[in-house]
């Protein structure tokens, strides 16, 4: 292939990322992780699939970072995850060093990468991510806004017994208790949920959403969600790649959109092979934006914790 995607972090999150990324022919794959010898062996071991899954991409594992050279995008995944009654904020100093020091390493070894942060708390990483490497910020953006959306669609095909691919959702704001679903961006074939579902039972859905990783938190005991975070940014690998110019939420800097600026956020973008190409913005009631600027109240207190 003539693409290359590095993973960082060859855990739950990292592996799925291979998994998928291996699926869709994207690229070939290298998987960077500080255990000796389980980036090699989850990298041969997704290789080995390929004969029967019907891909080519190579996918290997290493403990250097100096083997990232040439990613056209690294996907950051490494840190700590949640463990059941944490916050994604209660990772902030621990995951923040970590992110620093793998930022140096992107900066050194893949200077001109797209980057996309998946490690929590999201959109404080994410920021951090982008000081440090000092890339083009429309070059590092972070992943939560797809997840946290089709966990929103997810749950509106149960209500509805509809396809999923049917059901569309918004959800923006920070990756965390502060995201702002917005149920009035959320359809199913293009008709308004609120016509199909009861204002209650949106509510129920939208809490439920807002509590979807920790709710995998609760029942995996030991760790967070994989699967649907990885596929998220798969997702977006894929519309860089193919400059889709694919309408997605995810977390960019904003400059003053929403009246919020200096800070990384979950806001619906337009994702190319430029990365962020254009933040769009929505009308946005009363309500809606007041939650909005809530979230990144709370971020701008989280972010002087780092210093910044
Ligand atoms: C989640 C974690 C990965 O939402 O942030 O599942």
């Amino acid at each position: 292939m003539n693409k290359k995607i590095a993973v960082i972090g060859a855990g739950n999150v990292g592996a799925s990322c291979a998994l998928y990324l291996a699926e869709a022919n994207l690229a070939d794959i290298v998987m960077v992780d500080i255990i000796e010898g389980v980036p090699q062996g989850k990298g041969l071991d997704l290789t080995q699939a390929g004969p029967v899954r019907g891909y080519n991409a190579k996918v290997t594992g290493t403990n250097k970072f100096s083997d990232i050279k040439g990613a056209d995008i690294v996907i950051m995944t490494a840190g700590l995850a949640r463990k059941p009654g944490m916050s994604r904020e209660d990772l902030l100093n621990m995951n923040a060093e970590i992110v620093g020091s793998v930022a140096k390493e992107i900066k050194k070894h893949a200077p001109q990468s797209y980057v996309i942060v998946v490690s929590n708390p999201l959109d404080l990483m994410t920021f951090h991510m982008q000081k440090v490497t000092g890339f083009p910020r429309n070059r590092v953006f972070g992943q939560a806004g797809i997840l946290d959306s089709i966990r929103f669609r997810a749950f509106i095909s149960m209500e509805l017994g509809v396809a999923m691919t049917d059901t569309q959702a918004m959800v923006l704001g920070g990756h965390g208790d502060t995201m702002v679903p917005l149920p009035r961006y959320t359809t199913v074939a293009g008709i308004p949920i609120s016509e199909l579902i009861s204002k209650d039972r949106i509510k129920a859905i939208s809490e439920r959403t807002r509590g979807g990783g920790g709710e995998i938190v609760k029942l995996l005991k030991t760790g967070s969600a994989y699967y649907a975070p990885a596929a998220a940014t798969v997702d977006m690998c894929r519309a860089v790649f193919s400059d889709e110019k694919k309408v997605l939420p995810a977390s960019a800097y904003l400059t003053g959109q929403y009246g919020i600026k200096d800070i990384y956020i979950g806001v619906p973008v337009v994702l190319g092979a430029n990365g962020v190409e254009k933040i769009l913005e929505l009308k946005l009631n009363k309500s809606e934006l007041a939650a909005l600027q809530a979230s990144a109240k709370t971020y701008k207190e989280h972010l002087k914790i780092l210093g910044y």
